[in-house]
């Protein structure tokens, strides 16, 4: 999340903008591809990266948790706040986007988020269920996703930045405490669960924090 800043609004008239056809699609990508680039948390509101297309995506076997701590965009060393990091949950799925990035770019881009994925994430190859085109209030129940291998960033519980589960209202109160180089942690928690709302795939647990944060 290096120089990472709030850019929601922008992100969605983007997304908004977006023609309903994607121009590249289907048997053009082998079954397991690394270019594609998983991203559930502040790669899905502000990604930064150039890519050939988007698609909606599900991790089976993942649920998306508040559990890292950023000590370096979303908090500081002293008062870290917490950002989303993907928690192993059978049965259970995270829905995101994938990004297929250009061969020719691939390694370069992924260079670069390794530097703003510092705090705590490592690149982790992951299933992953290709659905329709990334736009606003597209259908997520679509019949037979492609399934590919790609890439995702995860912080692995025991990394230096890993905070783990706790209640909801501590949570809370360290999100309404963090700020950091990125901007406010409240604006993270905001952000992402309204592009994930515009998207069509609320998730449960980022709209009750993004409710607590309201009261
Ligand atoms: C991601 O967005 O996929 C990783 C976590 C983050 O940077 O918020």
């Amino acid at each position: 999340m290096a120089g990472e800043k709030t850019g929601g609004a922008s992100y969605h008239a983007a997304v908004a903008a977006e023609p309903a056809a994607p121009p590249v699609e289907s048997d053009a990508v082998a079954r397991t591809d690394p270019r594609w680039l998983f991203g559930y948390g502040s790669l899905i509101f502000r990604p930064a990266i150039p890519f050939v297309e988007r698609r909606r995506a599900r991790a089976p076997g993942w649920s998306r948790r508040f559990w890292q701590w950023s000590t370096d965009h979303r908090g500081e060393p002293w008062r870290p706040g917490r950002v989303v990091t993907l928690a192993p949950a059978p049965g259970d799925g995270c829905w995101g986007i994938a990004y297929r990035l250009a061969e020719a770019d691939a390694d370069a881009i992924l260079a670069d988020l390794d530097v703003r994925e510092r705090g705590g994430y490592v690149r982790l190859e992951i299933e992953l269920e290709l659905h329709a085109p990334a736009r606003q209030g597209a259908d997520t129940s679509a019949a037979s996703p492609r399934v590919v291998a790609g890439l995702t960033y995860q912080g692995w519980p025991g990394n230096r930045n890993y905070a783990g589960p706790a209640p909801l209202a501590e949570i809370a109160g360290q999100v309404m405490r963090g700020t950091g180089p990125s901007g406010a942690n409240a604006d993270y928690v905001r952000d992402l669960d309204t592009a994930l709302r515009a998207l069509g795939m609320e998730d449960t647990h980022v709209a009750a924090l993004a409710a607590r944060l309201e009261e």
